[in-house]
């Protein structure tokens, strides 16, 4: 039987590229996203893949519609937790509002998206969960506080879970990409972005499938002994 994936903001960007792996791997998958319904109806008719509309800032709405996704299409083994968004902003000009809408969604939106699947994950025994991090929760960012904080504190998720998850058959681990050639990446000004591509040794951004990639292998039952670990995939921009 397919295993089954749920991918959050998995419409768009990198997300859209991990629904397609996951599904070329044979998984069920579906994909949430948060807004853009034009282009989550395109990514539908293009791929096949399902996809739901919510926000991972609210836990309702994340219980709600993940309880949706299992009646639809069976228990979910495989979460990754990918949804993102940036509000850049020097710290002296960053207001409480892009604090709290970024710690809203890429922190506690990985909360609100693997807290309602975890229980399910440890009665079946078997369980992958990813979160998408990044690099700038590794290294911090010029204008980013809001963002590396949530990035930094994924990790700290990951790490906690990967113990509790361990004895239930349950491995999570995240990916950290660098600059990938993504929206997000397209919306920094042109000369910061150039000045960001200078800093990277491959010398061009990253591409959303070498991401999907790493997510394939995570998801995979090679995978099964990687428990708690950081993939970084960002063409040697920054080691840890
Ligand atoms: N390092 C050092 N200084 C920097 C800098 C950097 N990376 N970026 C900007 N500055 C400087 C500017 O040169 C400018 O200096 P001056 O005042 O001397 O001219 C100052 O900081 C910026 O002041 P502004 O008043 O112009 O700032 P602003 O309010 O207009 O904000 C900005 C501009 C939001 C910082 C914009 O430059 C920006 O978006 N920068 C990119 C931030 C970034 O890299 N975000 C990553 C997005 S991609 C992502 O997040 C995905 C992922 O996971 C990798």
């Amino acid at each position: 039987m397919a295993r089954i994936a749920l991918v959050t903001g998995g419409s768009r960007g990198i997300g859209a590229a991990i629904s397609k792996k996951l599904k070329s791997q044979g998984f069920e998958v579906a994909a949430t996203y948060a807004g853009n319904d034009e282009a989550a109806a395109k990514f539908t008719e293009e791929t096949g893949i399902k996809t739901y509309k919510w926000n991972v800032a609210s836990y309702e709405e994340s219980a709600e519609g993940i309880a949706k996704v299992e009646a639809d299409l069976g228990p979910i083994d495989t979460v990754v937790a990918n949804a993102g968004i940036t509000r850049d902003a020097p710290f002296h000009k960053m207001t409480p509002e892009q604090w709290h809408q970024v710690v809203d969604t890429n922190l506690t939106g990985v909360f609100n998206t693997v807290h309602p699947i975890w229980p399910g994950m440890r009665e079946r025994k078997f369980g992958r969960v990813i979160v998408i991090s990044s690099i700038n929760g590794q290294k911090g960012q010029f204008a980013q506080v809001n963002y590396a904080a949530t990035k930094a504190g994924d990790l700290g998720i990951v790490k906690s879970l990967a113990q509790e998850g361990a004895r239930a058959g349950i491995t999570a681990n995240a990916i950290c990409p660098g600059y990938i050639a993504t929206d997000m990446v397209m919306a920094v000004p042109e000369k910061v972005r150039e000045s960001i591509i200078a800093q990277i040794p491959t010398g061009r951004l990253g591409e959303p499938e070498e991401i999907a990639n790493c997510v394939a292998f995570l998801a995979s039952d090679e995978a099964a002994f990687l428990n708690g670990s950081t993939i970084s995939a960002n063409g040697g921009q920054f080691f840890v």
